[in-house]
């Protein structure tokens, strides 16, 4: 062997065994429990049905999760995602969402408006364009142009919910009610490919223009084929100063269960947000699911459930929590 192949074949062996970056364990294909599906909260439940149909007559896991979350924009009672999400504190009601495939493929829409169904703009922004995110005016015009219909997203129960929070404007959301209700949903199919979605109205009486977790890949949902997927619920910033649901996977990267990844985001966010003001009313709360199909969720503080949906089980579980 040539000197200069000899160092060349060193080198990268040095990177394949670690020594210039860190050696992560391969997860084993072995044992896969079969497809299945998870989404945050109670609405999940029936948005996973939805997903199931889908999923089992040969629609494909995109248009599954696509159609799945989509039960709940659609709901008017349901208040913090799509059609009657409570406005931010203009009265205005403000979408985020993404979507994302095995092929890491994703599309995106943030601070949306008029539009019931941000993620199927969220799928549009990826399939059509050579984007990933489409914002505000841009995601609206975008959105007309594709055929989607405008109108108006504040029902009658979310503007009264406004105007009577215009009345103390104090802005502390209620745990686990109104700014946690984000949906996300994780799908693993039969081929074990994965496949993501999630979308809000975000925290209730937020300042305008404010964007949280929910439409960033990375934060609000991420998934690696390889590995597993993950996606977030709860307060959006604490979210985003972890990069929350990129470093559940990238722990389970690490050989780590999807309980252990969410607890270790969890704990980290908790260390992060401690001593900060919005520790009194903080929530969050990551579902992850691994390339094995075993699942959990995990959340900062009590209340928080997700749906499962699979050959055998339709049911919610309460996730394990950090504090009572
Ligand atoms: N997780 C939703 C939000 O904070 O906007």
């Amino acid at each position: 062997m040539s000197r200069r192949r000899f160092i060349k074949n060193t080198i990268l062996g040095s990177m394949a065994s670690g020594v210039l970056g860190q050696s992560f364990k391969k997860p084993s294909f072995q044992n896969f429990s079969g497809p299945r599906i998870i989404s945050t909260w109670n609405h999940g439940f029936e948005a996973n049905k939805v997903a199931w149909k889908n999923l089992s007559s040969g629609n494909g896991g995109l248009t599954a999760v696509e159609l799945g979350v989509r039960v709940s924009e659609d709901d008017p009672n349901e208040t913090s995602v799509g059609l009657g999400g409570l406005p931010d504190r203009t009265g205005k009601v403000t979408l985020d969402a993404c979507i994302m495939d095995k092929n890491n493929d994703c599309g995106s829409v943030s601070f949306l408006q008029n539009i019931k169904n941000p993620i199927s703009v969220a799928r549009m922004v990826m399939e059509k364009t050579p984007h990933i995110m489409l914002s505000g005016k841009g995601a609206y015009d975008f959105a007309i142009e594709q055929g989607f219909k405008s109108q108006n997203l504040l029902t009658k129960k979310s503007k009264e919910a406004w105007e009577k929070w215009k009345k103390s404007s104090d802005y502390k959301p209620v745990i686990n009610i109104e700014n946690h209700d984000t949906i996300s949903m994780l799908l693993i199919d039969e081929n074990q490919d994965l496949f993501g979605a999630c979308t809000t109205s975000g925290a209730a009486w937020k300042i305008h223009g404010r964007v949280g977790d929910s439409p960033i890949i990375g934060a609000g949902l991420f998934l690696d084929n390889d590995i597993g997927a993950a996606a977030a619920t709860g307060l959006g910033e604490a979210v985003i100063r972890t990069s929350g649901s990129a470093m559940v996977v990238e722990v389970m990267r690490q050989g780590a269960s999807p309980l252990e990844a969410c607890k270790e985001i969890v704990n980290r966010i908790s260390k992060i947000h401690k001593n900060r003001p919005e520790w009194e009313y903080l929530q969050v709360g990551f579902i992850a699911v691994n390339k094995q199909g075993e699942h959990a969720g995990y959340s900062l503080k009590k209340g928080f459930n997700y749906a499962l949906h699979d050959t055998k089980n339709q049911k919610m579980i309460d996730a394990k929590y950090e504090i009572e």
